[in-house]
């Protein structure tokens, strides 16, 4: 992809890199142990970019990328009431763990965060970005670590036995687990790394949104795309905190 030119950082007489710009923010560790205190360090510094202001200024690219943050964080919060009732119940569900594990495998890991690797990260690394340190390296990170969890979770989906009660705690945990890091990731990105962009990178913004078209509809397809929005709606109604019926 070719580079644009970077707008001047605000306030400053030089223009700093948008690589300079989130070095200098110093807010991203390097452990997850570290990421519950910086996510708090988020929300107090990101009063001043949340709201109306920032939504309007931000690229439809970006606020795709919110909106499918939204959809899998209600997905996690289903997974997550869903294994305390599985537990609770002693019950056997492998059959629709699969259906959680569909969509977080097809949806997550391989529509959202491959998008956000191989598009808007790549734009970021052209600007000067690092691949394997500072804010990239800790958002490529986590993305393998969904990814971990995710596997962990096909396992318990696909084991050809009856679930233990071993089992279930151990649902239960990966789900708990799954559910800390993604969201904790996901608010990073909404609160600090897409702000961030929007007020640094405008020129390249609208190629962004036509390679997440792209990838939209050449590596995950339209249907497919839709299918899992539907699986989505499907899992949260039936499975959801406030599903009719259930526990
Ligand atoms: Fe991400
Ligand atoms: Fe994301």
């Amino acid at each position: 992809m070719a580079s644009g030119p970077l707008r001047p950082h605000r306030g400053g007489t030089a223009p700093l890199s948008f690589a300079q710009t989130l070095q200098g923010e110093g807010l991203f560790g390097e452990s997850l142990a570290e990421s519950d205190r910086l996510s708090k360090h988020f929300r107090k510094r990101l009063g001043l970019v949340r709201g109306v202001q920032l939504r309007r200024r931000m690229n439809a690219a970006l606020a795709d990328l919110v909106a499918e943050h939204r959809i899998i964080a209600r997905v996690l919060k289903t997974l997550e009431h869903w294994a305390g009732s599985v537990a609770r119940r002693g019950a056997d569900a492998r059959s629709e763990l699969q259906g959680f594990t569909d969509f977080f495998s097809r949806f997550a890991d391989e529509h959202h965060h491959d998008k956000e690797e191989r598009v808007l990260f790549e734009v970021m690394i052209e600007h000067g970005v690092p691949r394997e340190e500072g804010p990239l390296g800790m958002m490529f990170r986590e993305h393998e670590q969904c990814r971990a969890s995710t596997r962990q979770l096909v396992e318990l989906a696909h084991q050809h036995h009856p679930w233990s009660d071993a089992d279930r705690g151990a649902l239960c945990a990966a789900a708990s687990n799954y559910s800390k890091l993604l969201l904790l990731h996901m608010s990073k990105e909404d609160e600090f790394l897409y702000p961030m962009v929007t007020r640094q990178l405008p020129p390249v913004l609208q190629r962004v949104a036509q390679e997440f078209s792209r990838f939209k509809t050449h590596e995950t397809g339209e249907d497919e795309y839709r299918r899992l929005l539907l699986l989505a709606e499907s899992l949260v109604a039936r499975h959801g905190p406030r599903a009719p019926g259930r526990p």
